[in-house]
């Protein structure tokens, strides 16, 4: 009897003898966290999600847990499942979990060459360059100096409230505004009103290629690292051509404020803003790169501030369309509190427990930022047991935690009472800011400054329009969907602009 392989035998043996030396491989002993089964070769690139994306790292933690181990063709992955092990590791660990994964996005030669998302230091890798950066904006956004800002965002909500009213179809253009000109004031010292340069625009071009770049695995070029070096027409290459056209976009909403600054200070036009206090206090022995790393952290305060606080504020319209009754508590509170004279603001806050509950409800209910940015590790680790090896990229996906009902009892519906106990705001519930702006020294440092900004937005749209939904032809009021796009950055689809 003769015994001849056939091609599935021997596949089989190649497999065992690979899944052999891989594990042979790990130096530690304690086993890595569960998760699907590493096919040989290319591990679990099969698994990594780019259609069933979606849904993809929500399915395995609730087949494996909330610490699930992914092998994406050498990249080991840990998908966080739950709010705890998230602080666990990337608050209470943070020295260890602080690096960000070396995108393939970045690393790609299109952006190395001057004018790539460099600048954009909330997906440096953990180092001197990363904390210049951050230090530079800590200055301006800790909550003491958040507390400076309370009059020109008192002028701008003034504003808001008057274009709402004698404009009300172009509600997102007015949003919009708001958030960009109150960051762009604060980042470079210029007034969006009296500037005929598009910069909100700008700055929306870029924040929309920035979500599309960097939406976790949507493209083959994040688990395949190496396509970054294959020629544009490549099959999969697609995104350095992407990239290519990509890159002036972008680069313009850190040149064309920061130019505009410059000249203002040259002419000594200049108010203050961040530009001018980091330049003015900018010292000998900062280093030749100092210049530089004022121009990055100004364009990021600019990015961050216009976008991000927006997309909340479409899920803020959607709820009040969806939630007619939230929306009649909150305007008989401010009815109440606020009075028919006067538009409410900062000083307010304490008394208006329902606003605060509805800001807190629009951050947790619809994520701006669903997959957050992955931390990396710097170091071997272990974990309850596990092994976490070092360079592993820790994913958490924010809106999983902030709809976990062990968390969140009924997560599903817009419910501003969950924070609510006896007419007060409830301590004890869980802050959705703790989540959903990311953990340990990621955190978004433009936080304080965006619950803030919301707060007062919130309270004046309310205090002076009722939002309701869109009528079709038919008669009928067309309700929004409840869902939210989804790039790296979310938003609301039937607000339109994504
Ligand atoms: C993240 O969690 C949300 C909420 O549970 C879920 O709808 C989504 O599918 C999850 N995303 C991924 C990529 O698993
Ligand atoms: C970081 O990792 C190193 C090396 O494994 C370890 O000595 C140190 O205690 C860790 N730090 C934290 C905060 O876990
Ligand atoms: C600032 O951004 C540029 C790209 O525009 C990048 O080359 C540079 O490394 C960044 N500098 C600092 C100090 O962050």
């Amino acid at each position: 009897m003769t015994f001849v392989p056939t091609a599935a035998a021997s596949l089989l043996a190649v497999t065992l003898v690979f899944a052999f030396l891989t594990r042979k491989r790990r130096r530690n002993a304690l086993p890595l966290p569960p998760g699907p089964r590493p096919l040989p070769f290319i591990g679990n690139a099969l698994d990594m999600p780019s259609k069933e994306m979606r849904t993809a790292f929500k399915e395995m933690n609730q087949k494996y847990g909330d610490i699930v181990y992914l092998d994406a063709l050498g990249q080991p992955m840990i998908i966080v499942g739950s709010h705890e092990v998230a602080v666990d590791l990337l608050e209470k660990r943070s020295s260890n979990y602080s690096d960000r994964a070396p995108s393939a996005m970045i690393d790609m030669h299109v952006f190395l060459l001057p004018h790539r998302f460099g600048w954009a230091f909330t997906v440096h890798r953990y180092g001197q360059e990363w904390r210049r950066n951050r230090r530079a904006m800590h200055q301006y956004f800790n909550a003491n100096a958040v507390a400076q800002y309370a009059a020109s965002q008192k002028l701008e909500a003034h504003r808001l409230a008057r274009r709402m009213i004698d404009d009300p179809e172009h509600f997102r253009q007015h949003i919009r505004r708001f958030f960009g000109s109150s960051a762009l004031r604060i980042s470079h010292g210029i007034e969006v009103d009296d500037d005929p340069v598009d910069y909100l625009k700008i700055a929306e071009e870029a924040m929309d290629i920035f979500s599309t770049a960097f939406e976790p695995g949507k493209h083959l070029v994040e688990v395949l690292p190496w396509l970054a070096r294959m020629p544009s027409w490549f099959p999969g290459a697609g995104v350095k051509r992407d990239g290519e056209v990509w890159r002036p976009i972008v680069y313009k909403m850190v040149s064309v404020p920061w130019d505009a600054a410059m000249e203002n200070m040259r002419r000594g036009t200049a108010v203050p803003s961040m530009v001018k206090g980091l330049m003015e206090r900018m010292r000998e022995d900062d280093g030749p790169d100092e210049e530089e790393v004022i121009k990055n952290a100004s364009a990021v305060t600019f990015a961050g501030g216009s976008d991000t606080t927006f997309s909340t504020m479409q899920t803020f319209f959607m709820a009040m369309t969806m939630y007619p009754e939230v929306q009649r508590k909150a305007q008989d509170e401010l009815m109440a509190v606020v009075g028919p004279h006067r538009l409410p603001d900062k000083d307010d806050e304490p008394s208006l427990p329902y606003i605060q509950a509805i800001t807190k409800e629009c951050i947790r209910w619809r994520s701006v930022v669903p997959l957050s940015v992955p931390h990396r590790s710097l170091e071997d680790d272990e974990y309850k047991g596990y092994f976490i090896p070092k360079g592993s990229i820790i994913i958490t996906n924010i809106s999983a935690f902030s709809h976990d009902p062990r968390i969140y009892p009924n997560p599903d519906p817009f419910s501003p009472e969950r924070f609510l106990k006896d007419g007060e705001i409830d301590p004890t519930v869980q802050d959705p800011a703790a989540i959903a702006f990311g953990y340990g020294r990621r955190v978004c440092p433009g936080k304080h400054f965006a619950e803030t900004s919301l707060f007062i937005v919130i309270a004046t749209v309310l205090h002076t329009l009722s939002v309701s939904p869109v009528v079709g032809p038919d008669g009928q009021p067309i309700m929004p969907s409840g869902e939210m796009t989804h790039g790296l950055l979310s938003s609301v689809p039937f607000c339109g602009h994504r």
